[in-house]
């Protein structure tokens, strides 16, 4: 089943007679299937960021369709847009992104609040995402008194909480030491195995990356090329390594 698909996506950020105009991204196509875990690499300011903030409904492409479960982003506007993304997408930043003045909890019943879900089941999915991220001892602490990787967990469980469709995230390990990225890698990779859940991450990691069973890589706003894992991990962190050498970019290891 598809997922997302992103039809001859561009981009052109200001005015395309203006020379001051940035052709941002180029006739991209993607299709993402249930279950797919990708990465998507490219040097910086190949297009990676505008890429997310358009399949995910925050940016409007120039030209070009985005569906996710087949309905066409472009179809909704104002408050059903927001609740057409709160529904069928899950968000995870670089920073965070968690409210202080929210305990854990809080957080992660966040976008279940503003579904106005009963109380009963707010806590059940709670706790169930709390157990599976080992977080349940922090549930009542302020997100500031946890560390890094703790509270990209409670990130992604409340990006998980509703449900959605795909997870969006861009760089979720690049705030984070060796061992937590590892940590938040594997547990993208068992929502992917035990929750079926489709995730599309943007990394300049290739170890992260290597946690993907695909990789897209971009190049001044096109698709350079796409590779699939077909071995094991450290295979295709060797294949990763060697497209990052072609396509160019930071080649940070955690
Ligand atoms: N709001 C904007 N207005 C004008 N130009 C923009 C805007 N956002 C991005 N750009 C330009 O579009 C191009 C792609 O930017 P984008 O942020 O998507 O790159 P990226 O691949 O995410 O880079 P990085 O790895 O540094 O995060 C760059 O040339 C950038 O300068
Ligand atoms: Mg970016």
């Amino acid at each position: 089943m598809v997922i997302l698909e992103a039809k001859d996506i561009s981009k052109i950020y200001g005015d395309l007679n203006d020379e001051s105009s940035t052709i941002a991204l180029q006739d991209i196509n993607i299709s993402i299937n249930a279950g797919e875990f990708i990465a998507i690499m490219g040097p910086s300011g190949s297009g990676k960021t505008t890429l997310l903030n358009i399949v995910s409904g925050l940016d409007q492409p120039t030209s070009g369709t985005v569906s996710i479960e087949g309905k066409q982003l472009s179809q909704f506007k104002g408050e059903k847009l927001a609740q057409f993304r709160r529904r069928q997408i899950g968000f995870v930043f670089q920073d965070f992104n968690l409210l202080d003045s929210l305990t854990v909890k809080e957080n992660i019943m966040l976008p279940m609040i503003l579904e106005k879900k009963q109380v009963d089941e707010m806590e059940g999915k709670v706790d169930k995402l709390a157990n599976l991220f080992e977080i349940t001892s922090l549930l009542n602490k302020y997100p500031s008194k946890t560390s890094g990787g703790q509270q990209q967990r409670t990130a992604v469980s409340r990006a998980l909480v509703n449900e959605p469709s795909i997870i969006l995230a861009d760089e979720p390990s690049g705030n984070l030491d060796s061992k937590s990225s590892a940590v938040i890698m594997e547990s993208f990779e068992e929502i992917v195995e035990t929750l079926s859940t489709t995730v599309l991450i943007v990394t300049h990691d290739i170890f992260a990356a290597s946690y993907c069973n695909k990789v897209i890589f971009i190049k001044d706003g096109s698709i350079h090329s796409t590779i699939t894992r077909k071995g094991n991990k450290k295979d295709f962190l060797q294949q990763i390594m060697a497209n990052v050498a072609v396509v160019g970019g930071r080649t940070d290891v955690f």
